[in-house]
């Protein structure tokens, strides 16, 4: 959008959005509240819609059909609509997540914008996997990323970004190692891959203050931090020491798997990290000689088990040989194939983390939100 001022910008689409009706009471959507905010940058548009975590479903519709409204308004390029269960935090406040009985300590990594924990209750899913391909389509899109790793027990990110070298160390400070356009910090550059990991709780969490704490991370946009499965230590420092943006919770389309994500985001609940939403990973087979489709763990799981849970399905990345092939290069795919259509599922993935996670944010990060 060009020419008219950006409040003149907004008061237009907030005009245009008036078309869409609350199906709970006919009121049209900007009377009856439903607009928490508007962004505009040149032909890009944001707006968060408020709902309630028990409309959340409800709403879908509706968010559809804001984004379709939106994106056929002139001077529109792109238009992302998300739904917000909570306020934005007030501008240039860095807290953690404000955790019941504990004493506040200021936050670590105060020059990192937002920080986006990928996790869910059970192993082997594909969070590592969702968190490093998630991390360089960010960096690809242009943001500065860094790349943590949380799981100080199976440190994945050595491996699947095929580095092996130290962290060199300045006045006491280790730099992060640079890869695929991102920082990256893991517990596995630091000790030899054979060297059993005989950590506890407390020495979780010294490790991974540390990793936050005394390294030059710098001013990053986002950092995406890859945790280790279940509902741990390292969720709870994550929780208690950083001021979360929020969390993505990653799942097969198995049962049992999302029964684990439930917990996962349960656990993020109760330390009041929000869930940006879900990831259903692995959620087909297309075999790569004929193009069968095959949904091997039933298919569609996550994204019923996101409007259960209120939040927003996120993506799904299919099943293939080519993503673990180049996980266990170091090359992930995002980097190795950008054009594949997996890569191209991490992608739109990534934009959307990107976009729930500036909205979530308010002015304290880019563009201006005006509410309202
Ligand atoms: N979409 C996919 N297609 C094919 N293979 C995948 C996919 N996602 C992950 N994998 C493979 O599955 C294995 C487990 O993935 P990953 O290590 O990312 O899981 P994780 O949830 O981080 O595990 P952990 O709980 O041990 O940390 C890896 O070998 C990875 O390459
Ligand atoms: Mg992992």
């Amino acid at each position: 959008m060009s020419g008219a001022s950006p409040e003149a910008e907004v008061a237009a689409l907030r005009e245009a959005l008036r078309a869409i009706a609350d199906p709970a009471t006919g009121q049209d959507i900007v009377a009856a509240g439903l607009i928490e905010g508007i962004q505009v940058r040149g032909g890009l548009v944001q707006v968060a819609l408020r709902a309630e975590r028990a409309r959340a479903a409800a709403l879908e519709p509706v968010r559809r059909a804001a984004e379709a409204l939106l994106t056929r308004q002139r001077g529109v390029t792109n238009a992302a609509v998300v739904l917000t269960a909570h306020k934005p935090p007030a501008a240039g406040q860095q807290q953690p997540n404000p955790q019941p009985g504990q004493q506040q300590r200021p936050a670590l990594l105060p020059e990192v914008r937002s920080i986006i924990a990928v996790a869910s209750g059970k192993g082997g899913v594909g969070k590592s996997t969702v968190a490093v391909n998630l991390a360089v389509s960010l960096a690809r899109q242009g943001l500065a990323v860094g790349l943590l790793d949380a799981d100080i027990y199976g440190p994945s990110l050595p491996r699947m970004l095929g580095l092996s070298r130290k962290p060199e160390v300045r006045q006491d400070r280790m730099i992060p190692l640079a890869a695929w356009g991102l920082k990256a910090m893991s517990i596995g550059f630091l000790v030899e891959e054979e060297t059993p990991m005989i950590w506890r709780g407390p020495m979780v969490m010294g490790a991974l203050e540390q990793m936050m704490g005394q390294v030059e991370w710098g001013a990053l946009d986002i950092m995406v931090v890859d945790m280790p499965p279940g509902t741990g230590d390292a969720q709870l420092t994550m929780a208690q020491r950083v001021a979360l943006t929020g969390a993505v919770i990653v799942s097969t389309p198995q049962d049992i798997a999302l029964l684990d994500a439930r917990r996962g985001v349960r656990m993020f609940e109760r330390t009041h990290v929000p869930v940006l939403g879900l990831v259903e990973n692995m959620s087909f087979f297309c075999c790569p000689a004929c193009g069968h489709r095959a949904e091997i763990f039933g298919h569609g799981g996550a994204r019923l088990e996101a409007q259960r849970l209120g939040a927003e399905f996120l993506g799904e990345v299919p099943l293939l040989l080519a993503i673990r092939q180049a996980a266990d290069g170091g090359t992930p795919i995002v980097a190795a194939a950008p054009e594949s259509e997996a890569a191209q599922a991490y992608a739109a993935i990534a934009r959307r983390v990107w976009d729930k996670a500036q909205l979530r944010l308010g002015s304290s990060a880019g563009p201006k939100i005006v509410v309202s």
